[in-house]
């Protein structure tokens, strides 16, 4: 991709699924690639991202970024009436406070700087209703709707787009679906496939390239189609 060899990458949750692919990704664009994981490893800063003054001191220990992709996430499947205060707390304190903490933080460098790009991931989780992920649901819309004032408030020196996968094969997704869920949804989604961890990958790196310079406040759906219809064209027959 134009642009991207020589950045210096910051991906959150960069010690599984998605993340794994994205720092990946970025390394092989001939990236410098930094990742905050919940995780120690050798090559992490151990961080939560929920934690807002940990949050700014891991990016004064990294200095100057160009691209942030917000990547940590949680989520735990239960009924809306189950969810408990703990749970709630933090599936909002990760996916909406963690995206909004990292942002900050980057902006905070990127605006005194040479500017950059920052990617969060929503989820089609926040542009339709699913069943048994409520407080999830919530956070990935908020996402959306951070993202869009960012790119506003950080425009034009900071680039702030979102991306929302469909179903992708994680720990993630394997930990709360059997293959025999995974199975079904294949038969569902009009690609009949989950997507990969890599595709995703390919869409951040490609966003914070020069390839996408006119991209902002854009919320990109990748999601093998299965949003492109709706209960009104399942009732269009011939299927
Ligand atoms: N897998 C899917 O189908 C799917 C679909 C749409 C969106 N997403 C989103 O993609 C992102 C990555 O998901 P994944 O499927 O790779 O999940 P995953 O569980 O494999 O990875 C999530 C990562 O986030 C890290 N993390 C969690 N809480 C954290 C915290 N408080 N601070 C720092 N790191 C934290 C975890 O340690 C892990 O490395 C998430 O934001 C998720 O909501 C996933």
């Amino acid at each position: 991709m134009n642009g991207l060899a020589g950045k210096r990458v910051v991906v959150t949750g960069g010690t599984s699924g998605i993340g794994i692919a994205t720092a990946e990704r970025f390394r092989a664009e001939g990236c410098e690639v930094v990742v905050f994981g919940r995780r120690k490893t050798k090559d992490t800063i151990q961080i939560d991202v929920a934690d807002h003054e940990a949050v700014g001191k891991a990016f004064a220990e990294v200095g100057s970024v160009d691209v942030v992709v917000n990547n940590a996430g949680v989520s735990v499947r239960n009924l809306a009436v189950d969810i408990t205060p703990a749970q709630w707390r933090q599936v909002l304190s990760t996916n909406l406070t963690g995206a909004f903490n990292v942002a900050q933080a980057a902006a905070r460098q990127m605006l005194l700087g040479k500017g950059g790009v920052i990617l969060n991931t929503a989820s089609t989780n926040g542009l339709v209703g699913y069943r048994f992920y409520a407080d999830y649901n919530a956070t990935k819309a908020g996402v959306i709707e951070l993202t869009k004032s960012l790119a506003l408030e950080w425009a034009p020196t900071v680039r702030v787009n979102a991306v929302c996968p469909g179903y992708v094969v994680t720990p993630m997704q394997e930990a709360e679906y059997t293959p025999a869920m995974m199975e079904e949804l294949n038969r569902r989604i009009p690609l009949q496939r989950h997507g990969t961890p890599q595709e995703v990958a390919g869409l951040f790196a490609y966003l914070a390239s020069d390839e996408a310079t006119y991209f902002t406040g854009a919320v990109i759906v990748m999601d093998g189609g299965e949003t492109a219809g709706s209960l009104a064209s399942a009732g269009s027959l011939g299927d």
